[in-house]
């Protein structure tokens, strides 16, 4: 037998490339490849990158000479590591890489990961291989390849991807052109990947894409289903306790979502929806084609339906031209809808997109005040909410032992980690919990006993009924 492989992937950015990272491992455990924690001992590194601010792409150069340093090393002990630069910087730098990069073996884009055993042998005989194309017939790498290695459980919670790409063209995002046109999945395919996941122990399934509600992929009945319908079919599988899903933008918002969180229980009451700016002027300048107002109506229907729901959202501040009246209005904003979590970020241009070429720059000190003013105004909302569960009795979906010996750590509907003290047989359900106390953003309680003992495991009730 041969001995296997060992690989380490080191992911940056949104839940997309945490998924994809999953997707390559699988991938490449039927090439004979074992993850390993440790980039110095890794026989192959994969660095999956994300291009959204100028921040996370300038993290890719610097951990490059890192491993430069880590390959060199190996090689003097006669050990051969290649590098592969994948997620949305190879897409959007790919040439670039491989001129700044000598070290690097493989940039291969989003569209190409399934191509991965196949670009390793490339860089063994070519001695690099550079793979950054939007192939559109296959692009999810399902159709005309073999499907890749069968999606594998890891833990209670998993991500699915249903679509993927953006077609909405914001002015300052770099997605569309990392992540291109929008693509949703087959129903049939979600449905296949979930009744797997299922019988692999997972319990809460998020529904990922760029513009998760943008969905609109290939029914059973031939129609396009809406993200609303793909819900309530998913909610039907036997053993999916949670279903969520992430990332969706408030033009997309249709009667079908309205209606599945109407009527699944299985639908967390808690929906991520970025709303950038509280001004009109700068959603237009950022072409998000809807107005402060529209988003708030949009909270509206969704609150008109689930009075329980809570919601978390992206900010920008300092948007080319951003004045102080229009930075207020975020914070009006922000202040009248209630966040129970949201993130801000100080704008950074994109090369390549609309918004790196206006001119009209918001300073550097004006920007991190703003930004400091949003987030004390965020994090104020956040631990409001947080601290009102206190004293409350919430059903928590167990997830893993937590590092404190004996505690169990669980997650809420609104993803706060809720720690109690209990057997490990706990994980993979869904109970109810009296919580205690609140430590820092952790939730901390009891397991809440049940009014009334169930018929089976009460000896009183077995005897009456033998
Ligand atoms: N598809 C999602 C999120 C995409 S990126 C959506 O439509 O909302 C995640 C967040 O990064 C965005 O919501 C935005 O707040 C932030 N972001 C994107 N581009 C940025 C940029 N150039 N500068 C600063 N923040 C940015
Ligand atoms: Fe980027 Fe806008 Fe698309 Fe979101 S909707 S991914 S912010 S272009
Ligand atoms: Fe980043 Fe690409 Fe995701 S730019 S946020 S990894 S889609």
């Amino acid at each position: 037998m041969t001995t296997p492989r060992k690989l380490h992937i080191k992911s940056y950015g949104c839940q997309m490339n945490v998924y994809d990272a999953q997707r390559m491992v699988d991938t490449l455990a039927g090439e004979g490849f074992v993850e390993t924690a440790s980039a110095d001992d890794a026989d192959l590194v994969i660095l999956n990158t994300c291009h959204i601010r100028e921040k996370a792409s300038e993290k890719v150069y610097s951990e490059l000479g890192r491993l430069r340093v880590a390959k060199e090393e190996a090689a003097r002990h006669g050990r051969e590591m290649k590098i592969a630069v994948a997620g949305c910087v190879a897409q959007a730098e790919g040439e670039e890489i491989v001129h700044r990069a000598p070290t690097v073996d493989i940039v291969v884009g989003p569209q190409s990961y399934h191509h991965l055993p196949e670009l390793l042998k490339r860089a063994k005989a070519n001695g690099r291989a550079l793979e950054t194309e939007f192939p559109v017939e296959d692009k999810f790498g399902f159709l005309p390849q073999p499907k890749p290695a069968a999606i594998r459980a890891r833990g209670i919670s998993a991500f699915v991807t249903v679509q993927e790409g953006c077609d909405k063209f914001c002015t300052f995002c770099v997605v569309p052109y990392t992540r291109g046109a929008e693509v949703s999945r087959p129903v049939a395919d979600i449905i296949d990947d979930v009744m797997q996941l299922t019988e692999n122990g997972v319990r809460e399934l998020t529904l990922i894409g760029q513009n998760v509600n943008a969905y609109h992929g290939d029914g059973p009945d031939g129609r396009p289903w809406s993200l609303g319908k793909l819900l309530q079919r998913l909610a039907e599988i036997p053993d999916v306790k949670r279903l969520r899903y992430s990332t969706s933008h408030p033009r997309d918002v249709d009667d079908d979502l309205i209606a599945a969180h109407r009527d699944l229980a299985e639908l967390m009451p808690f929906v991520h929806l970025p709303v950038q700016s509280g001004s009109d002027r700068i959603l237009a300048a950022m072409n998000r084609k809807h107005t402060a107002d529209d988003y708030r109506r949009v909270i509206d229907r969704f609150r008109a339906v689930r009075q329980d729901i809570a919601f978390s959202s992206d900010f920008i501040v300092g948007f080319p031209g951003e004045t102080a009246e229009e930075f207020s209005a975020t914070l009006a904003l922000v202040t009248q809808i209630g966040y129970a979590a949201a993130y801000s970020f100080k704008y950074s241009p994109r090369p390549g997109t609309p918004a790196a070429e206006m001119r009209e720059t918001v300073s550097a000190t004006e920007m991190d005040e703003r930004l400091g003013r949003l987030q004390d105004l965020i994090d104020s909302q956040q631990s409001a909410f947080n601290r009102a569960a206190i004293g409350t009795t919430v059903d928590v979906l167990f997830e893993r032992a937590a590092r404190n010996p004996g505690q169990i750590v669980g997650r809420t509907a609104y993803l706060q980690p809720a720690h109690v003290m209990a057997s490990p047989d706990i994980i993979g359900k869904i109970l109810p919990v009296r919580i205690d106390s609140l430590e820092r953003y952790s939730l901390k309680g009891e397991l809440a006993t049940r009014s009334a003992p169930s018929p089976i495991s009460s000896p009183v009730s077995q005897t009456i009924g033998a």
